[in-house]
Parts: C-alpha cells; structure tokens; sequence
C-alpha cells in the first residue's frame, strides 16, 4: 500500500459528513478512486505539468499519466527520421516522481504516422513501423500499465467498419493483431489496449460504432489476439445524449469478450451551452455526474483518465480546427477553471468516485 492508499483509508475512515467537502480535497481523485480499486489521473504534456497550478494539482490528484503527445511516433521522431526520446522520458519521470502509473499512448495512429511514409511502400513502413514500436515498448518496459497498441481505426461508415487511412493502407487492417503479438513480447507485463472514440453517447452514430467496435474484438479475442483492455476515449460532447442503460449494455459485452476497460482521455465539450457560467457549469457537471456514476456501477472499469488537467491547457481550448463556442469563449472542458481551481465537474466526479457502488473486478479481463 502506498502513501495516496493509506491517506485515502484512513481520512475515509474517520470522516464525519461536514467534513466530506474538505476530505475530498486531502485525499485527492485517486484516493477516492482507489476506494474502489480502480485509478484515476490525467494526460499531460511535459511543458505544463512542470509549471502551477497543474504541478500541484496532478501531486494531490493523480494516479495515472498519460503522455498526450510525447510518446507518438510524430513527436519522436525527428525531421530525418531520427527518434529523441527526451520529451517521452520526461512524461515518464514525472509519473515516476508522482508514484504514479504510466499509460503508454500510443503506437500505431494513422495520425501520429510521419508525414516522411506518405509515399512509402508497404514493406519500407513495415519494417519502420515495427522497428519503432519495438524500440519504444522495449525502452519503457516493466514501467507501462497499459500500452494503447492501436488508436481510431473504426469507421463505420465504411462497409468493412475498418477506417481507411495510411495505416489501413501501408500496414493492413488485416494484420492490426501483429501490433499487439509485438508489443506483447516487447513487454510481457504491461496490458494492451485497443483505444477509440465515439461510443460513449446515445447517437445513432455512436450505437454503430459500438457494434463496429465489438465486430472487430470478438474476431480478435476468438483468434486469441492478445487485446486486454479497450479503451474508450469519452470525450463527451454536451449537445448529444446520453444513456447510461445504452453505455453499460455496451461495457457487459467487452466485459463478456474478458476485457476490461479504461476510460481514457476524459472531457467534456460545452459549445452548445449558454453563456451563463453557472448554467454552463452546472450542465457540464451534470453529464460528467452521469457518466461517472455509470462508469462506477461497472465492476470492468479499471481507471478513468482526464484528458488535460485545467481549462487553461485543455486541448480543445488549443485545437485549432476544434469547435468553437458561438460566443467566442473558451470552453470548460475539464475538472478545474483556467487558474486551477476545482469546477461543479470535480465535485461531481469526486462524488462518483466516492459513492462507487461496485469495485474493479480483477478477475475482469482474463481471456488470454
Ligand atoms: C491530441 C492532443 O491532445 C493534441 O495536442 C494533438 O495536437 C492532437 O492529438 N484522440 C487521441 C489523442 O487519441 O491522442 C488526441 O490528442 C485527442 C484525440
């Protein structure tokens, strides 16, 4: 048990109800979520978890880092083709320096392909492709919880379910299990993830991109590809719906093919919402209230991870090509305001964690 584990035990144990408000704070999020047995925390850049407010808040509220960009293959890897691992093995300390755990993220996405393969042969990005996952898996090995093996490659609108892209293209849909055997022998003991976006809410678009997503997994997990984890990105929007009863029928049946799941790059976009910063507030909190508290019934969730820590260094407010709210604000995407201090959102999520009525299952997961 570590010192967050015992910290959380403890406060937890001795708190009366006025004091709740304050334990939530002295524990932190991934106190509360250790509760349940499950881990939460944050994707970061190197740049800005070193700096406050975000330095201080990732000490008292992670368990889990990501590295948002460092460890794509783009951010590697130099003009010539050279990898530099320097940004990488920073994110990598300050997990370490937290005592927290390192998500790996992520080795094949058709966007984090250097522009260099554009006009590459199948084979030159075969060989290139698998020389870098290698390199990468092999030099953080024993420190990954889970490797994301494999990003965004459902496409339903396309009759196959499988999106077409550079990857598709130059490595093969067909051969997307070889990127897992690899990895798995790279690393043994880290989880592999399967990791995509838009299956969260309660849209038409969504539903088929569920059952594209579990077409393609049970295939895997009946030829006994070794695929632990699905990851679900959960960057939720506002202006679509949500169904909890929909969400959860969904994570029984990845819970059925033995995988667990992870949520992980959790936000919530308010470009639809009125200008009114309660009301906008409010509203926000209330979807990630929901989805918590869904997410907390499911004994296969086995951590959320936010996707950047306050609004200030939230990617949407960075994302050139993202949305923008009619009235020109910034959107309030994540947990905590642009100075760092906690939003209705972090109460609600708090409060899920807290109220977890059904702990990680860790027997959830176990095909392979
Ligand atoms: C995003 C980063 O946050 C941005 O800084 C970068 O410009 C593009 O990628 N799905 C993913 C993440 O799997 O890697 C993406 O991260 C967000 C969407």
């Amino acid at each position: 048990m570590n010192r967050r584990e015992l910290l959380g035990g403890a406060a937890l144990a001795c708190v009366g109800l006025n004091g709740l408000a304050q334990t939530q704070a002295a524990v932190g999020l991934d106190g509360l979520a250790r509760t349940s047995g499950r881990h939460f925390g944050f994707a970061v850049g190197p740049g800005y978890a070193d700096k406050e407010p975000v330095k201080d808040l990732l000490r008292q509220h992670a368990g889990v880092i990501t590295a948002e960009n460092a460890m794509k293959w783009r951010s590697i890897e130099n003009l010539f083709g050279v990898p530099d691992y320097t940004q990488a093995d920073r994110v990598s300390a300050i997990a370490a320096g937290l005592n927290a755990q390192l998500r790996g993220h992520t080795l094949a996405w058709h966007q984090s392909t250097p522009a260099r393969f554009v006009n590459a042969t199948g084979e030159m990005f075969v060989q290139a492709q698998t020389s870098h996952l290698q390199a990468l898996v092999s030099r953080y090995r024993g420190r990954i919880h889970t490797w994301d093996v494999l990003n965004e490659v459902i496409d339903a609108d396309q009759p196959s379910g499988m999106r077409e892209s550079v990857l598709s293209r130059l490595w093969g849909a067909d051969r997307y299990p070889e990127l897992f055997e690899l990895t798995r022998v790279a690393d043994p003991h880290a989880k592999l993830a399967y990791n995509d976006y838009g299956m969260e809410q309660d849209e038409p678009w969504c539903e088929h991109r569920r059952s594209a997503a579990l077409h393609l997994l049970e295939a895997w997990v009946k030829r006994k590809v070794p695929v632990d984890v699905m990851g679900l990105q959960a960057h939720l929007d506002l202006s679509r719906r949500f169904s909890a009863a929909r969400m959860l029928a969904f994570f029984d049946e990845l819970s059925a093919l033995g995988l667990t799941i992870q949520i992980t790059e959790l936000d919530v976009r308010d470009h639809t919402a009125t200008t009114d910063l309660a009301a906008r507030d409010a509203a926000v909190a209330a979807l990630y209230s929901d989805f918590m508290d869904a997410c907390m019934s499911h004994p296969a969730v086995e951590m959320v991870v936010m996707w950047n820590v306050t609004d200030a260094d939230s990617w949407i407010n960075r994302w050139s090509q993202g949305q923008r709210r009619p009235d020109g604000q910034p959107m309030r995407p994540t947990l905590f305001d642009d100075q760092g201090q906690p939003k209705r959102a972090f109460d609600a999520v708090a409060a899920s964690l807290r109220q977890a009525r059904v702990k990680f299952d860790k027997k959830a997961g176990n095909h392979v």
